[in-house]
C-alpha cells in the first residue's frame, strides 16, 4: 500500500520522498532549495475530511503569520522568515543547521558566549512575538531551527494564538490555558537545556492533560549555580519578569558576566 498511497503537495503533485523535511501531524516539510515549504499533510487516498482538516491548520498558521508580520517583506527578528504564502502553504527560509534539539545532542553543551546569543535571539523572538499579540503555545527545542551562522529563531506557529485586540495581554488565557506566562515559562526550559545540556522537567502540562498551568515551584530544580540561573528562574517563576516580559530577560542578560 505504502507504494501506491503518496503524498501530494499543494498542486496535486505527488511529493519525491527525499525532498521531506518532515512529517507532523497536519503538516508536511520539504526542502526546496533555499527554502522549506510547509503545507497541509494530503495523502493519494485521503478522504475529503482529513483534507479539510489539515488545510484548516495550515489556514490558522498563515492568519498567525499576517498577525506576526502584516507587511510580508518585513521579517521579524528571531523568527524564522516567511517567504511567501500562497493556498495552503507557507514558504520559509531553510534554515541549514536544523534544530536547536538535534544540534544539543549532537554537540553537547556549546560554549557560553554561544548560549548567550541563542538565549538573547530566543528572548528576542519572544519578545517580538508577544509585541504582535500572538501567543507561540508550543516553545520547544524542536521549534527552534538554526541558520547557517547558527543563528537560533522560533518557528511553528500551528497551535498559536492570537490575543483580541482590547484585552490585556498581562492578564489573558485562551481556552487551553496559555498566555505569555506559559510561553515564558516554556522559554526557560528551553535556556535550562542550552545550559546543562539536559532536558528541564519544569512543564506547563504537569497534570498531563492538555490545559497548560503555571509550574508549581517544588517542580523546579536548584538552578542557582547556573550563570543563567536567575533568567531561568524568573522566566519559571510568573510574573517575576514583570511586565515587560521577554524584554526584561533581555535586560538581565546585559547585567549578566
Ligand atoms: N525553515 C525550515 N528550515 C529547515 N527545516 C525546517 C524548517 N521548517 C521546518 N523544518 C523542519 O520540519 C520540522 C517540522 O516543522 P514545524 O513547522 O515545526 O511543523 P509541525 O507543525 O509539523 O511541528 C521542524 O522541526 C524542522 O525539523
Ligand atoms: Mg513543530
Amino acid at each position: 500500500m505504502d507504494g501506491i498511497n503518496f503524498l501530494l503537495d499543494d498542486r496535486g503533485l505527488r511529493i519525491h520522498p527525499s525532498t521531506i523535511l518532515s512529517v507532523g501531524t497536519y503538516a508536511v516539510v520539504i526542502r526546496q532549495n533555499d527554502v522549506a515549504v510547509k503545507m497541509p499533510i494530503v495523502h493519494s487516498f485521503d478522504g475529503v475530511m482529513s483534507i479539510h482538516k489539515n488545510r484548516a491548520k495550515m489556514q490558522a498558521e498563515q492568519l498567525v503569520y499576517r498577525q506576526l508580520m502584516p507587511d510580508p517583506t518585513a521579517t521579524l527578528e528571531g523568527v524564522v522568515p516567511c517567504v511567501r504564502m500562497w493556498s495552503y502553504t507557507i514558504e520559509l527560509q531553510y534554515m541549514s543547521q536544523g534544530t536547536l534539539g538535534v544540534m544539543l545532542q549532537t554537540r553537547g553543551i556549546s560554549p557560553i558566549p554561544l548560549q548567550r546569543r541563542w538565549i538573547r535571539q530566543l528572548a528576542t523572538g519572544l519578545r517580538n512575538i508577544h509585541a504582535r499579540r500572538v501567543l507561540h503555545n508550543d516553545l520547544a527545542l524542536r521549534n527552534i531551527l538554526l541558520d547557517g551562522s547558527l543563528n537560533a529563531m522560533i518557528t511553528d506557529f500551528g497551535v498559536s494564538s492570537i490575543v483580541p485586540l482590547g484585552l490585556d495581554m498581562m492578564l489573558y488565557r485562551d481556552r487551553h490555558g496559555c498566555s505569555m506566562w506559559t510561553d515564558l515559562v516554556q522559554l526557560g526550559s528551553i535556556i535550562y537545556h542550552i545550559v546543562t545540556g539536559v532536558p528541564s522537567r519544569v512543564t506547563i502540562y504537569p497534570r498531563h492533560d492538555l490545559y497548560a498551568v503555571l509550574p508549581p515551584r517544588n517542580i523546579w530544580p536548584d538552578v542557582r549555580s547556573l550563570w543563567a540561573g536567575q533568567i531561568i528562574e524568573d522566566c519559571w517563576n510568573a510574573g517575576a519578569l514583570g511586565p515587560a516580559g521577554a524584554q526584561a530577560i533581555l535586560n538581565r542578560l546585559d547585567h549578566l558576566t
